[in-house]
């Protein structure tokens, strides 16, 4: 049986029209049973629908500061659809603890810098302020703390003097489309397990690969 998966967004939704064509893949353990957006406007939306999932639109914004309420909105969602995991894909509303928790090991983020390095906004400026020569994508379980949680995969990219923050994050896409589905498909096939506050994954091998930036010559 296939994992039932929400894909939670607020915007354009790349990365979640990436997992929707993974797990259009006959072999792949999880579908994508629905789209889920605080946002009506989300431009991810049409994306979805134009593939044939089905979405909801869970507005935030009435709501206000009153987290717990909309969350029991969601959650009326995700029971009525017997959702299994979650994940979030541009979805730019933090969450109580008491729904973090109820979802903990089921909730997946994807975040565009190799964390713990520059959570929160504008994570490509904040690479480029910092001078990095790599950066990338991570995947994590989410946990209270924003952009934090054991970690289940990240993927490298090196970042050159000429990057601005729209190249750099571009290059960064490319690697988040692919970790993220690889980690669902991972969840969703029981080979991740958290211990303490870390990830780890049946059967893995070190990838024997090594990234160096810049390169001269
Ligand atoms: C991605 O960079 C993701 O890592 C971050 O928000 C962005 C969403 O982009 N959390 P998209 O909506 O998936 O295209």
């Amino acid at each position: 049986m296939k994992r039932r998966v929400a894909i939670l967004i607020s915007g354009r939704g790349s990365n979640m029209a990436a997992l929707i064509r993974a797990a259009a893949q006959a072999d792949f353990p999880a579908e994508i049973t629905l789209v889920i957006s605080n946002r009506p406007d989300a431009a991810g939306l049409g994306k979805a629908r134009a593939s044939g999932v089905e979405t909801l639109v869970v507005e935030s914004k009435p709501f206000g500061k009153d987290r717990a309420a909309f969350e029991s909105a969601l959650q009326s969602a995700l029971d009525r659809h017997r959702i299994e995991l979650i994940c979030l894909a541009g979805f730019m509303r933090l969450f109580t603890a008491e729904f973090v928790r109820r979802w903990y090991g089921r909730m997946l983020n994807i975040h565009p810098s190799l964390l713990p390095s520059f959570p929160g906004l504008d994570p490509h400026g904040q690479a480029l302020r910092a001078g990095v020569k790599l950066s990338g994508a991570t995947v994590h379980f989410v946990i209270p703390e924003t952009d934090a949680g054991p970690i289940v995969m990240q993927g490298a990219v090196p970042v050159s003097d000429h990057d601005t923050s729209d190249t750099l994050s571009e290059r960064i896409l490319e690697v988040e489309h692919r970790i993220y589905q690889e980690s669902l498909r991972l969840l969703a096939i029981g080979k991740v397990r958290i211990e303490g506050d870390v990830c780890k994954t049946t059967g893995s091998t070190d990838s024997g690969n090594f990234l160096i930036s810049p390169v001269v010559g």
